[in-house]
């Protein structure tokens, strides 16, 4: 195979986060890791040094990649940071939008702490963060995810705005996706959108690895 991201740092986040409750307890996402671990195992394929920052998924470390793993939103970010720079970067996790405010540092029990209202901050913003990096620490192309059930262009684009980054890798769910094996996906660009067939997982890593090195 050709080695078409042969000396590119290629950073990649995937997999869900996991915000605390207590120590029993968190808010998480049903994302099962495959597409983001995919996409690294195809950069990894065509030379790229890659590194992944994955929340905890069932998946194994996928071979040649330096795999950084991680539980909360915060401490992706963190990992993120540390790892750059990047010649690229793909925000693939589901990131947990919220956090509980205060996580208790002790079981919570229901007859003295009610869950019934919990109150919740936001978290980082990964990709919007590595997007608005000043120019020259700025991965020179970052690409994003959507998981949309209607509108899929029109909202792929609208987020390709609001995030500030290059690419939208939009993935139409109104079948079963998250976990599931196959993506119906349009990549958005500030030039156009491509509708790609209906793939599996590996396909759609090996067809967007393929597009990122003719892009650099
Ligand atoms: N993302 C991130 N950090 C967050 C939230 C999202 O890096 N705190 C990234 C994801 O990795 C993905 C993209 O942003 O690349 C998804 O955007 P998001 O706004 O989370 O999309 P949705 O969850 O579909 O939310 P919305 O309801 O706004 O469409």
């Amino acid at each position: 195979m050709a080695e078409t991201l042969k000396d590119r740092h290629v950073l990649v986040t995937a997999g869900p986060t996991r915000e605390p409750i207590d120590p029993v307890r968190f808010i998480s996402n049903h994302s099962s890791g495959r597409q983001g671990y995919a996409i690294a195992r195809a950069c990894a394929a065509l030379g790229a040094r890659v590194t992944l920052v994955a929340g905890p998924t069932a998946l194994p470390d996928p071979a040649g990649v330096r795999t950084v793993h991680v539980e909360t939103a915060r401490d992706m970010l963190a990992a993120v940071e540390a790892a750059l720079p990047a010649d690229v970067f793909i925000a693939v996790a589901a990131v947990a939008d919220w956090r509980p405010a205060q996580p208790a540092g002790r079981k919570l029990k229901l007859d003295k702490a009610s869950l019934a209202s919990l109150p919740l901050v936001e978290n980082p913003d990964i990709l919007k963060t590595v997007a608005g990096r000043p120019p020259g620490t700025r991965p020179g192309l970052v690409i994003g995810f959507a998981a949309e059930t209607h509108d899929v262009e029109a909202l792929a684009k609208a987020k390709r705005e609001r995030k500030g980054c290059d690419w939208i890798l939009a993935n139409d769910v109104s079948g079963d996706v998250m976990g599931g094996a196959e993506n119906a996906v349009i990549l958005v660009t500030p030039a156009n959108a491509e509708h790609w067939n209906r793939t599996g997982k590996d396909a759609v890593a090996r067809r967007l690895a393929d597009r990122i090195a003719a892009a650099l």
